[in-house]
This record gives C-alpha cells, sequence and structure tokens, in this order.
C-alpha cells in the first residue's frame, strides 16, 4: 500500500513517534557509477521517491505525530550535509538531535568509504526532552551489523531503544514506508503498537 493512502486514514495527533525511511537514489547519484553491483541494481529498481514527495509523507507525518512525539529520519551522507529544512519547513517540526549509525560493512566511495548512515530526529512542538525522553545513555555513534532482509534493512537494536525511550507500552508507532519490517519487529520486541505500509512486500 502507498504509505500517502495510511496516512490520510490516521487521525490528527494519534501517532507517538514515526521512523521514516525514503526511498531515494542519494549515495547512487551523487556517486555516478557507471556500474553498479547487483545490491545495488535491486536498490534501484525500488520505487523512488522525489522530494515533492517526501515533502507530503512529512506533511502528513507532522499532521498525525502527537505534540512532542518523534519522527526519526534516515538520511544519507549527501542528505546530511546538504540539508533537510526543505522537508519540514511548513511543519512543526524541529530537529532535536542526531545519531550516527556505524554499520560496521564497508561501503562505495571515490574518496572515502562509506559505513555510516544518520538518524536525524525532529520533535514536534512543543519541544521537550523532560519527561518525554527517558534514556540517556544511548550514544550518538550507534555500531549495529545487520543482517540483510532488505536492500535497506536499518538496525532493529537502535529503533528499539529509542522506541522505547520515547513511547510507553501500547503507544502506537507508525513507520510508512516499512521496507524489511524492521522497525515492526521492534515494535514487537517492545510491546508497542505497530501501523506500517510499503509499495512491496
Ligand atoms: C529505504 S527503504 C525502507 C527500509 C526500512 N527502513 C527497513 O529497515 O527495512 C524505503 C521503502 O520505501 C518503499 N516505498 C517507496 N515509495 C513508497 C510509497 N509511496 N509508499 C510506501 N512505501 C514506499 C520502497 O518500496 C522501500 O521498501
Amino acid at each position: 500500500m502507498d504509505g500517502r493512502d495510511l496516512l490520510a486514514q490516521l487521525p490528527d495527533a494519534s501517532v507517538s513517534l514515526t521512523f521514516f525511511d525514503p526511498q531515494y537514489r542519494g549515495v547512487m547519484e551523487k556517486l555516478s557509477y557507471g556500474n553498479e553491483g547487483s545490491r545495488q541494481k535491486a536498490r534501484s529498481k525500488l520505487d523512488q521517491m522525489p522530494d515533492e514527495m517526501i515533502i507530503e509523507f512529512i506533511a502528513e507525518i507532522n499532521r498525525v505525530i502527537k505534540p512532542s512525539g518523534h519522527l526519526m529520519l534516515w538520511v544519507d551522507k549527501f542528505h546530511l550535509m546538504e540539508g533537510i529544512h526543505h522537508w519540514v519547513k511548513d511543519t512543526s517540526l524541529e530537529i532535536v538531535d542526531m545519531i550516527t549509525w556505524n554499520k560496521k560493512r564497508w561501503g562505495m566511495g571515490y574518496r572515502s568509504r562509506r559505513v555510516a548512515e544518520y538518524l536525524i530526529i525532529l520533535q514536534k512542538t512543543p519541544k521537550r526532552a523532560k519527561g518525554v525522553w527517558t534514556n540517556h545513555s544511548i550514544p550518538d555513534i550507534w555500531e549495529e551489523k545487520v543482517e540483510r532482509l532488505h536492500a535497506h534493512s536499518k538496525p532493529e537494536g537502535l529503533q528499539k531503544i529509542l522506541i522505547e525511550s520515547v513511547t510507553e507500552e501500547g503507544d502506537l508507532v507508525l513507520d510508512p514506508a516499512s521496507g524489511g519490517w524492521s522497525v515492526k519487529t521492534a515494535c514487537e520486541a517492545s510491546n508497542r503498537n505497530f501501523i506500517g505500509s510499503d509499495l512491496v512486500g
């Protein structure tokens, strides 16, 4: 199911936490490799989200998140460097933190080799940490190697510890572009309710 159709069905301020891992070519385009390997070819076959679509997703995510709830947004280094302000400028979401995920796996690069992805943490106003973010021992560099269930699988351990820090049992966690369903698995391990969608699978 298209994540925007799922979002349209959700009431305002009904979700405590959303993970969003947009599907874009980002790194692949910046590196312009002529000969992408089989895994990269599998990635590029997935439906890509243009900027306008990402903005549409984030506008709806902003609507469905509760006040002081969070959006955890996965980006690569090019989106990190160029900035994501244009994705969130018309929302009540403010950047409050960022975690670097060391994938413990070597990627490509003409210059440095990629080993990391980045999780930008945004909070819907009113912005506050006290009483909302409960675990103060999460490091801002996180090492976790993942089994490849999906071309873009994200670390379940990191997502689980974040879910447990900013939500309570029974809260609703959303992932509108679920891919390999890593957020769903993390929610099951934490007794949180999950709702998600993907165009495939
Ligand atoms: C980067 S992957 C997500 C990976 C996921 N976070 C995980 O841990 O496995 C992005 C996903 O978005 C999906 N996608 C692309 N356009 C979509 C849309 N309009 N609605 C829902 N999912 C979409 C793709 O099929 C892909 O599986």
